[in-house]
């Protein structure tokens, strides 16, 4: 794994946009895996001044999201479609068929994990996928305990990842008890991955990530096994201000 170590959260979304672009701009027909939280907003603001400054077209683009919350609608402001609408793809020119997110309100869904592999399986590999961490290391909807080879699936939020997202809600009662996420082995399916860490609160993950033991119950930890991986992340994390790179 690398690690880059910028000296704040701005140059790590710096840091994450430029690289991201530039590989854009290189790989027009680019298959982009992408999050949502607090980590990578910075990341898609400099995302979106770059396609306004340098023009860098989305025009052939394809874009996986990692997860959805179970019964929220579209237009709730706190789906991940909404999310993403609001962040990049309204900004940008993406197609619409070639942007794909897991249904959170599929009647089936069983149905709807598997139709999301079989894309993932049509449109893919993911060429770059961004994560962010979770702090008790889950890495998409992947809680503590999940299966490394697990794909697309149903997963019950625990109430630390729960109470960790609740500051989007009006209460921690309002957060979706389930979610869709892609799995372990469907997110180690992406060809290189990014993952973004900032803020204090994910400085005990990030110290398990870097020293613990790869172990299910820490799902993060997988990514030592994945042969591409960026880690870019800000002072806070690990109290420094040097440039690891
Ligand atoms: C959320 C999302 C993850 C995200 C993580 C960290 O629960 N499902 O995809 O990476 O938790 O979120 P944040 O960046 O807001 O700390």
């Amino acid at each position: 794994m690398d690690i880059i170590h910028t000296t704040s959260y701005e140059a790590l979304s710096q840091e994450a946009a430029t690289y991201i672009a530039k590989q854009v701009r290189s790989n027009p027909s680019i298959v982009l895996g992408l999050a949502t939280g607090s980590t990578p907003t910075g990341m898609y603001k400099h995302l979106l001044k770059d396609h306004i400054i340098n023009k860098t077209s989305y025009g052939s683009v394809t874009t996986f999201n990692l997860d959805e919350y179970i019964g929220l609608h579209k237009t709730d402001p706190n789906s991940y479609y909404a999310f993403m609408e609001k962040h990049l793809f309204q900004h940008i020119n993406i197609q619409k068929d070639n942007i794909f997110i897991p249904d959170g309100l599929a009647v089936q869904l069983d149905n709807e994990c598997k139709s999301y592999e079989e894309k993932l399986n049509t449109h893919g590999p993911i060429d770059i996928q961004v994560l962010g961490l979770g702090e008790n290391g889950h890495i998409g909807f992947n809680e503590p305990g999940t299966a490394f080879n697990s794909r697309t699936h149903v997963v019950e939020l625990t109430a630390s990842t729960r109470n960790a997202n609740a500051r989007f809600f009006k209460d921690t009662a309002d957060v979706p008890s389930h979610a869709l996420t892609m799995g372990i082995a469907s997110i180690m399916g992406a060809k290189e991955i990014i993952l973004l860490v900032a803020g204090k609160n994910k400085a005990k993950a990030f110290e398990q990530l870097l020293y613990g033991e790869i172990s299910e119950n820490f799902p993060a930890s997988v990514l030592k096994k994945h042969p591409c991986v960026k880690i870019i992340a800000d002072s806070t994390v690990l109290g420094k201000s040097s440039i690891i790179a």
